[in-house]
């Protein structure tokens, strides 16, 4: 059957959106349009979107193997701390391509470091197909309460991405809703509706006009999590505002962002499906965490400047008959100022929450 956005007949993340609108009545709440704009059959993260230098935005594991690197040091730690445990595990959420895996898996490779089962969680197939050998990969995180596990999760850039809800004020809070433009059933339109159930987090008198994300789906997500760890630590590494009052008394496009191809996307209902919807974490909307430092400072507690210093003396041995590997340890002085740059993604928020 042909669908009318599409005349070949392909369906498109549009026909998924305006089909659930028809099946709700009329509108969708935010979260369910974030839902399927990068979830659903046509989803941005089912199809093609991407982390990675050729794909729509660049994260630290993609900076390079130095990230990965540090945080093997870190789970090295976990390990010991736990007393060195036999059934010690790996699990990493939002996992993307695989990068992250890849550096770790070969950094315990190259130092015959104790290596742990590792398995690999992506929503996406098409990344999923992408994940190095020696990864468990699935697309979801399995129940494991009849088998909690002992070790770490990692989520980098994960909960920005979960679905939100979205709340506006224009003299009293309401809700984000999406409809179908009456004239033009391509096109998206929001709608605001009553805010039946109001979280207690919301402030009194926010500017007009003023947003802010519901990250009700981030919070039940770490919560989960964390009940699934029976021993361990949970590390959550992403862009996040300290306080969900300090979102609203912010412009919205400077927390509630697009991406495709390395850009700014459009406006978040002018392309499901064709490009990245993204928020800053509200810190105070999730279970407190254990542990709170800025990027830079978790890279510089678990030793990425002794590593930047090691990758500098190999450089400068190997200088004058250069070799691939020499190479790789003289990019670590360029991957260390990006990892490290307070004003890009050293200032995103590592939050460990231990078990
Ligand atoms: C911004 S990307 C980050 C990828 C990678 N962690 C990195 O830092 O390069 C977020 C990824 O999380 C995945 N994702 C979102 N929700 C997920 C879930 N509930 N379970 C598994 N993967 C999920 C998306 O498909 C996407 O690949």
């Amino acid at each position: 059957m042909r669908s009318e956005a599409d005349p070949h007949g392909a369906s498109s993340a549009v026909d998924d959106i305006r089909r659930a609108i028809d099946v709700a009545g009329g509108s969708l709440r935010f979260d369910e349009f974030m839902s399927l704009a990068l979830y659903g059959p046509n989803g941005f993260y089912t199809g093609v979107g991407r982390a990675g230098r050729r794909g729509d935005f660049l994260t630290s594991p993609e900076v390079g193997p130095l990230f990965g690197t540090v945080l093997a040091a870190w789970i090295e730690a976990e390990f010991a701390r736990l007393g060195r445990p036999g059934d010690f595990e790996v699990v990493e959420v939002g996992a993307g391509p695989g990068t992250l895996a890849r550096s770790i898996l070969a950094h315990w490779r190259a130092t015959s470091a104790v290596g742990h089962p590792y398995t690999a969680v992506e929503a996406g197939a098409l990344q999923r197909a992408a994940h190095p050998e020696g990864v468990r990969s699935v697309g979801v995180l399995e129940d494991r309460a009849d088998r909690p596990i002992t070790g770490v999760v990692l989520a980098n850039e994960l909960l920005d991405n979960l679905p939100f809800r979205l709340l506006v004020f224009d003299g009293r809070w309401r809700e984000s809703h999406v409809t179908v433009a009456p004239s033009e059933p391509g096109r998206l339109l929001e709608v605001l509706v009553p805010l039946a159930d109001p979280p207690s987090w919301l402030p009194d008198a926010p500017p007009h006009g003023a947003r802010v994300p519901w990250q009700q789906v981030a919070r039940s997500w770490v919560e989960t999590t964390l009940g699934s760890i029976a021993a361990g630590r949970l590390l959550c590494v992403d862009y996040v505002t300290p306080r969900s009052a300090e979102l609203a008394a912010t412009p919205w496009r400077a927390w509630l962002r697009t991406y495709r191809g390395h850009e700014r996307g459009g406006h978040y209902l002018s392309d499901p499906g064709g490009q990245d919807v993204t928020a800053q974490v509200a810190l105070d909307q999730l279970p407190e965490p254990d542990v709170v430092r800025t990027q830079e400072q978790f890279l510089r507690r678990w030793g990425i400047d002794e590593l930047v210093e090691e990758g500098r003396a190999a450089w400068e041995a190997a200088a004058s008959a250069p070799t691939v590997a020499a190479m790789k340890m003289r990019s670590r002085v360029r991957e260390a100022e990006a990892l490290l740059d307070p004003a890009g993604l050293g200032g995103f928020l590592a939050l460990e929450w231990s078990r």
